[in-house]
């Protein structure tokens, strides 16, 4: 059933030579002729690439090897202690064609990335979407050796969190220094243990060792094997592998369960992967895709089976999965769904901000956000969303949403260190910032903006590369 035997080291379409004072050379299959750019150019893509490195600046200066920026202590909080902001960044910086900034990432990887450095838990889940799916696209990218060592070494601490589990669910964390897994909780959110499969599949496609990709599909068949009974709760046991009655959602510890269905699917040809992907398409159908007003709404189904008009900013991911699923033919009324989907995503930026909140809910037929959740952390799905219904339908619309997203996020999340988070997307005359500039915003938010408005639409084609769920493209192997 596996697909190995196929796969070849035959990536690389085009060479160009690329120095680092430290390695004589390295490959690039991706055009960089973003040499002599001048910033008084007004092209769009252009004022996002400049928005990228204003972001890369800020952290540089005051967070350089921390996780990630505080722009407002000017400093970095360091929970990983794995540089999380330069490793998930990179790849932007590679498909931008930043250099300089490259370069300096690869530096920091190769002297200062360090497994050991932290004798605490990290989670598997974010470890591996950011970390080890940084090190493997970027790898896929130029070619950097370094890359690919320090992802294999990741990988081989993270295998902790699988074999030390006494079902066939990993355990949340691992102890990265003495590899001993855990889990603090008792419990592993769906969507943590069925979101590293594309990575550790990709590790195991590049080193040719095997049992990356045996343990993460080991999960998938499990979970598969033992279904659902209609949508999934969004919680396991990880003592005996049961699911816990929790509730039925397409948003937080569930939503990339469906999506790496799908990418699955793409990534290994596995033909029950799309039934399954397929099959909870139906069910979401069925269940919890209602039309509330004019809006089509992603809801939930409650613990005591009730239906709540209730949807994360988090679920805006589906209507992309649609369509990239309608691209790949899977299912033609998918891009309708997924066009309705969209439409509702771009509602929720219809704030006074023009941010989003991070959860929405409809009360008599209106769209509303209860003041606790009011807050944007500059979340890339809807964005994720309209770059592939441009690239699927060329409508140009998508790139209006974009842009328009894109400025607002210019307008009132921009300080002079950085990009903030901010409080309350309902406040303009005094903004309340949240002191944190994710990695996902340089990784994922400003990524999709800049390849939705790029000029060259034939970048990173999506029937050669798949992205995982935090943005980082993988080849996929025919
Ligand atoms: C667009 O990008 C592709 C892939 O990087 C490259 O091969 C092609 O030459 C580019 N086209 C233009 C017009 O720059
Ligand atoms: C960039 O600018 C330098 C100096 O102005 C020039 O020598 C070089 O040829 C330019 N490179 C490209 C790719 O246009
Ligand atoms: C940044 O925070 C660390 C603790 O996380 C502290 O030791 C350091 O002094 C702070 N730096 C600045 C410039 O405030
Ligand atoms: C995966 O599952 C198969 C079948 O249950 C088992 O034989 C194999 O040992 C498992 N592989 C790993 C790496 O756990």
């Amino acid at each position: 059933m596996l697909i190995f035997s196929v796969l070849f080291f035959n990536l690389i379409i085009g060479c160009l030579f690329y120095g680092l004072p430290s390695e004589s050379s390295y490959n690039t299959n991706i055009d960089l002729n973003f040499e002599n750019i001048t910033f008084s150019s007004i092209r769009k893509e252009d004022q996002v690439i400049q928005a990228f490195i204003f972001a890369w600046n800020g952290y540089k200066k005051y967070a350089w090897g921390k996780d990630e920026l505080e722009p407002l202590k000017k400093n970095g909080s360091n929970s990983f202690g794995l540089g999380l902001t330069i490793v998930d960044a990179l790849d932007t910086a590679i498909i931008m064609g930043l250099k300089k900034e490259t370069n300096k990432a690869i530096d920091w990887i190769k002297n200062d990335l360090d497994f050991d450095v932290k004798n605490d838990n990290v989670n598997v889940f974010e470890t591996t979407i950011r970390v080890l799916g940084g090190l493997l696209s970027s790898y896929n990218l130029i070619k950097h050796p370094i890359l690919l060592e320090k992802a294999k070494d990741l990988g081989d601490r993270l295998l902790s969190a699988f074999i030390q589990s006494t079902s066939p669910i990993p355990r949340s964390d691992v102890n990265l220094k003495t590899r001993i897994a855990s889990n603090p909780s008792g419990y592993s959110s769906l969507a943590e243990v069925s979101t590293i499969q594309l990575e550790f599949r990709e590790l195991s496609r590049l080193t040719r060792d095997m049992i990356y990709e045996q343990y993460a599909m080991n999960v998938s068949n499990y979970i598969h094997r033992i279904g659902c009974d209609g949508l999934c709760p969004y919680l396991l046991d990880v003592n005996d592998g049961k699911f816990i009655e929790t509730t039925r959602t397409l948003g937080a510890r569930a939503d990339s369960f469906y999506e790496y269905l799908l990418k699955q699917y793409l990534q290994t040809n596995v033909d029950w992967f799309r039934e399954d992907w397929n099959n909870y398409i139906d069910l979401i159908e069925k269940d919890i895709y209602m039309k509330i007003g004019s809006d089509y709404v992603l809801g939930e189904i409650e613990k005591d089976k009730t239906f709540s008009a209730k949807m994360d900013h988090l679920a805006c991911f589906l209507s992309g999965s649609l369509a990239l699923s309608y691209q790949n033919g899977i299912n033609s009324k998918h891009l309708k769904m997924a066009e309705n989907i969209a439409e509702t995503c771009y509602k929720m930026y219809d704030t006074p901000s023009g941010l989003a909140a991070e959860i929405y809910k409809w009360k008599e037929e209106k769209i509303s956000s209860d003041f606790r959740d009011r807050h944007s952390l500059l979340r890339p799905e809807a964005v994720e969303s309209f770059f592939y219904l441009y690239r699927v339908t060329g409508n140009r619309k998508y790139q209006d949403w974009t842009w328009k997203i894109f400025q607002s996020i210019q307008k009132y999340a921009r300080i002079p260190e950085g990009y903030s988070s901010v409080k309350n997307v309902y406040e303009t005359e005094y903004i309340t910032r949240i002191d944190k500039m994710e990695s996902f915003f340089l990784a994922e938010t400003l990524k999709y903006i800049y390849l939705t408005m790029a000029e060259n639409q034939t970048i990173l084609p999506l029937d050669e590369w798949i992205f995982n769920t935090e943005a980082h493209p993988f080849p996929i192997s025919k």
